[in-house]
């Protein structure tokens, strides 16, 4: 299902984007990497994720290859910085390093890829350096829970951030017990990762329940595909599929004309409900 994703400045993003961890560690795969990447642009998909940690920069590198010769003003990239390098003394040259990598001169987003040890009105008052000098549009957080985003929407120039990237999937849906409905209250996106459970393997009873077969079914697609399809269908969310297969990159953009409808969901509901108290958040 397509939908328009309103960040919290104005901008207006699509709500899936190409998910790229593992992305551009192997030289016997890169070809087809690369291919997916410009088949997912060539079809209607601009917002790539990627992180200076995936692949150590590899990643960010295979991406800078990919994106020769498309208009930068028609992507938006997204990448992230690690903990460690996420104060004062590292923020600003792990920025220009992923630029490097990238080619390019700006980010759309910077993420804060999980919370270390560094606080985050160090890591804010950076961010906001950064956006001012044009190296980022605009930053947001990863794996973040409630009490920080609680924290996050409490601290100096918090209010600017975009979204909160988690792990999200059929099988896994404790952000929607307070997380989520947290950061919707503050207009925040959810970034869902992994919403193809990584292709059934964090939980493999996915791909052979009784619902998500059903559904596949009805709609002539794969178990997977009903996997993103779902995530597709929630509200304030940006899904982030990763595929290094062009088979599999064709599949998830033929996800975005399929709409489940309420039948669907709730089917999908009574096999997989949301759970009813906090449940610590998934990070695998
Ligand atoms: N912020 C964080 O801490 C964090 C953590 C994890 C991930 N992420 C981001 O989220 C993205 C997505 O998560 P993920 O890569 O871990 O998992 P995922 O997107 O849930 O699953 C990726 C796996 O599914 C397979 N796949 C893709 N499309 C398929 C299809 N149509 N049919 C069958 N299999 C299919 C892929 O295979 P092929 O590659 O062989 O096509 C790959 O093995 C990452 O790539 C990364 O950008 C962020």
């Amino acid at each position: 299902m397509r939908k328009k994703i309103l960040l919290p400045d104005g901008t207006v993003i699509r709500n899936m984007g190409i998910g790229t961890w593992y992305m551009g560690d192997l030289l016997s795969t890169r070809n087809e990497e690369i291919e997916c990447i410009r088949y997912a642009l060539d079809n209607g998909i601009n917002l790539i994720d990627t992180a200076e940690m995936y692949g150590n920069g590899n990643s960010e590198s295979l991406i800078g290859e990919a994106i020769r010769g498309y208009e930068r003003k028609s992507l938006f990239i997204v990448s992230k910085v690690l903990p460690s390098n996420a104060g004062r003394n590292r923020i600003f040259k792990s920025c220009e390093n992923t630029l490097k990598r990238l080619g390019t001169n700006y980010l759309d987003m910077y993420l804060l890829h999980w919370r270390g040890i560094i606080s985050l009105d160090e890591t804010i008052e950076c961010m906001e350096e950064l956006k001012a000098s044009g190296k980022i549009k605009c930053w947001g957080v990863s794996n973040m829970d409630i009490d920080d985003m609680f924290e996050i929407t409490h601290v100096a120039k918090g209010d600017q951030c975009q979204v909160n990237q988690v792990l999200y999937h059929l099988g896994s849906r404790g952000i929607e017990y307070s997380l989520k409905p947290f950061t919707d209250s503050r207009n925040i996106p959810t970034m869902a990762y992994c919403p193809l459970a990584q292709g059934g393997r964090l939980k493999d009873k996915l791909l052979r329940s009784k619902s998500v077969i059903k559904i596949s079914e009805k709609y002539g697609i794969s178990p997977i595909q009903v996997l993103l399809c779902f995530t597709l269908s929630q509200e304030n969310m940006i899904s982030i599929p990763k595929a290094s297969k062009l088979k599999h990159m064709k599949e998830n953009i033929q996800c975005l004309d399929i709409i489940l409808d309420e039948e669907d969901i709730k089917l999908l509901n009574s096999e997989f409900s949301a759970p009813n108290k906090k449940i610590p958040l998934d990070i695998e």
